[in-house]
């Protein structure tokens, strides 16, 4: 598979007929919200967990030096809480732009704080992409992310602010918190800051 996923992305035309789509956000998508929304809610999918286990050579890192970002790895009875945002159709243009390096669209059901759900889409980075690195120890992932930068900021600034949005959305994610830890011994710190 192209490490560019857009061609890919757009002749899947995934829900295409529909004006608005609910889109699910897990990881960057949570806090960098810089495309157009009608509206937002929390929300969780069954039966994945977050992980960082994607590389990144286009925000967090470059092809030399890949940085770690989030995907979705299948796991039954997990939950992975995040973001819902109903879009325009149109915004799936820039959202493709932006998620380009290996991740696609793909159709998910979330689950809303009612109770309630919605089918739409989310953006999976799966293991047959050519940026994915896959498992490693969560130090090991926390050293990685001290090593890496990349056009988007550091991909220590990426797990921050995942950590600290997670947390206002009283998501427990063991996987992130772990990471973040880690981090925080790495760089001699004791206390959350921000990034
Ligand atoms: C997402 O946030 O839903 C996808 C992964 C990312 O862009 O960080």
């Amino acid at each position: 598979m192209s490490v560019n996923t857009i061609e890919e992305n757009r002749s899947r035309n995934l829900f295409g007929d529909q004006d608005e789509v609910w889109l699910f956000g897990y990881g960057s998508l949570i806090y960098l919200v810089d495309f157009p929304y009608l509206e937002s809610k929390p929300a969780s999918i069954d039966g994945w967990s977050r992980r960082f286990w994607q590389g990144s050579h286009d925000h967090r890192g470059t092809v030399e030096n890949p940085g770690r970002v989030v995907t979705l790895i299948e796991e039954p009875g997990a939950v992975c809480g995040g973001m819902a945002f109903r879009v325009e159709a149109s915004v799936f243009a820039q959202l493709d732009e932006r998620e380009k390096n290996g991740y696609l669209r793909v159709a998910t059901e979330m689950t809303f704080a009612d109770g309630s759900t919605a089918t739409g889409v989310t953006y999976l980075a799966s293991a047959d992409n050519e940026a994915y690195l896959g498992e490693a120890s969560e130090y090991e992932i926390a050293q990685h992310i001290c090593r890496c930068t990349g056009p988007s900021g550091s991909n220590w600034d990426y797990l921050l602010e995942l950590a600290i949005a997670l947390r206002e959305l009283g998501e427990q994610d063991d996987h992130i918190f772990a990471i973040e830890t880690h981090i925080r011994e790495i760089q001699g710190q004791t206390k959350p800051t921000s990034p």
